[in-house]
């Protein structure tokens, strides 16, 4: 990973860089139109906001990621190498290697978005209505939940980065009144605002036709 320190940035360095940051930008998995609702909090509250990390608590070091005002104190629009909410996951010194790393494609949302003006952007896709395990359900786990909910770290014993640990999220009854943030349930995702009307039909439809592993 490169490691950029714009302090000591001079000419011959600017020069001798340039091709590295060419060769960067031709490696970045291309991700297409990006909305912060929906593509990028869900990286950050999943993959850097539990408990005793960025959630606003005491360990958070001053930046609470689980809201657009929270992220943006590490962001400067435009510039996502001057963003510590970039540069931290580009030269790999966050999330510590114990937790869950971010995607390659996670990576490049978050810096695209930096780069097209870090906006607080949401609504922005039509709602896809399919409810397949495999296009819809399992990905909507991936995006906003398995940073706390994998194999290693379980959120109250459920991994959700697999079919059989959803399944039992949803066998003991938990899985639509906590992503529903209805009282008597954990609120899911933790720390934020729930995921969107249209993600909570996909999940409620795909319950009802008998979660298949589809
Ligand atoms: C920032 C971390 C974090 C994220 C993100 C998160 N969870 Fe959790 N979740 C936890 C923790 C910790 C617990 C156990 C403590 C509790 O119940 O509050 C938990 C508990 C749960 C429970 C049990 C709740 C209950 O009332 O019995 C369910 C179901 C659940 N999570 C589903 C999800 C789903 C689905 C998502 C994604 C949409 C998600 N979680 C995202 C941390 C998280």
């Amino acid at each position: 990973m490169l490691k950029f320190r714009f302090a000591s940035i001079s000419i011959v360095v600017l020069l001798a860089t340039a091709p590295l940051v060419y060769q960067s930008c031709t490696y970045d998995v291309q991700v297409p139109s990006i909305c912060f609702q929906e593509d990028v909090l869900p990286i950050f509250v999943s993959k850097c906001a539990q408990s005793g990390c960025h959630n606003g608590g005491r360990k958070s070091e001053g930046y609470n990621l689980t809201t657009y005002e929270g992220i943006m104190k590490g962001v400067k629009a435009g510039k996502p190498f001057s963003s510590a909410c970039y540069t931290q996951i580009s030269s790999g010194s966050m999330p510590p290697s114990r937790s869950v790393q971010l995607t390659q494609v996670e990576k490049s949302t978050i810096k695209a978005w930096i780069k097209s003006g870090a906006e607080n952007t949401s609504n922005c896709n039509t709602c896809d209505s399919t409810y397949t395990y495999a296009a819809r359900i399992q990905p909507l786990m991936d995006k906003w939940c398995v940073g706390c909910h994998s194999t290693n770290n379980p959120g109250g014993s459920y991994d959700l980065s697999n079919y059989n640990g959803v399944v039992k999220s949803v066998t003991n009854a938990r899985l639509l009144g906590s992503i529903k943030q209805q009282s008597g349930y954990s609120a899911m995702p933790q720390g934020t605002s729930p995921i969107s009307d249209c993600d909570i039909i996909a999940v409620t439809k795909w319950i009802n036709a008998g979660h298949p592993n589809n």
